[in-house]
């Protein structure tokens, strides 16, 4: 059995701005969220500095996102952000290493952190029922699939 790979999950930086960027503007990696498309110059300014603001953890809508890093070499980005229902995390992979098991450490990771930042337990995460990957890996990582809206399927950690 392959050996799971270890990756190291600590806040995002504003010197990860180019790692998120070649991300976000690549439609393998957008595919699934949003509209599906790759996001423009200024999305991605609006988004990362919303993301580095620091609003109080208690504030509806207030995020944190995490870069995961294999040795030096960062590999993906976890986000995280203060819903009515509970914190609602998302994950990105980049598309050079997807299938190897990153995604699981990353989430494993997460399930450890993020509640640990916010206090909660009470984690969500919103799915296009296509992105297969992406279901499994909350199914494995003790997420139920609650409810669909709006074309995402609405899973919450049991
Ligand atoms: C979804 C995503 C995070 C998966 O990353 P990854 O590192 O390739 O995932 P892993 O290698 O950890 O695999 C997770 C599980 O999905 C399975 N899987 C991987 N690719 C798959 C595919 N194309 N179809 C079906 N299952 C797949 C793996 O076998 C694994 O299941 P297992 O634990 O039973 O073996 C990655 O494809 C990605 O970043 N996509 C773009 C962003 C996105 O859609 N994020 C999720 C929405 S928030």
């Amino acid at each position: 059995m392959p050996i799971p790979p270890s990756i190291n999950l600590r806040p995002f930086h504003e010197a990860d701005t180019e790692f998120f960027a070649g991300m976000a503007a690549d439609e393998r990696v957008t595919r699934f969220i949003g509209d599906g498309q790759p996001w423009d110059q200024e999305t991605i300014q609006v988004r990362i500095r919303a993301a580095l603001q620091q609003d109080p953890l208690d504030a509806e809508g207030s995020s944190r996102w995490f870069l995961a890093a294999e040795a030096t070499e960062p590999v993906g980005i976890v986000v995280s952000t203060r819903k009515d229902e509970g914190i609602e995390i998302g994950y990105w992979v980049s598309p050079d290493h997807w299938g190897r098991g990153i995604a699981g450490a990353m989430v494993n990771s997460a399930l450890v952190t993020i509640p640990e930042v916010y206090g909660t337990q009470e984690l969500i995460a919103r799915v296009d029922p296509a992105n297969a990957a992406s279901a499994k890996l909350l199914t494995r990582n003790g997420f139920k699939l609650e409810s669909h809206h709006e074309g995402l399927d609405h899973y919450t950690l049991a």
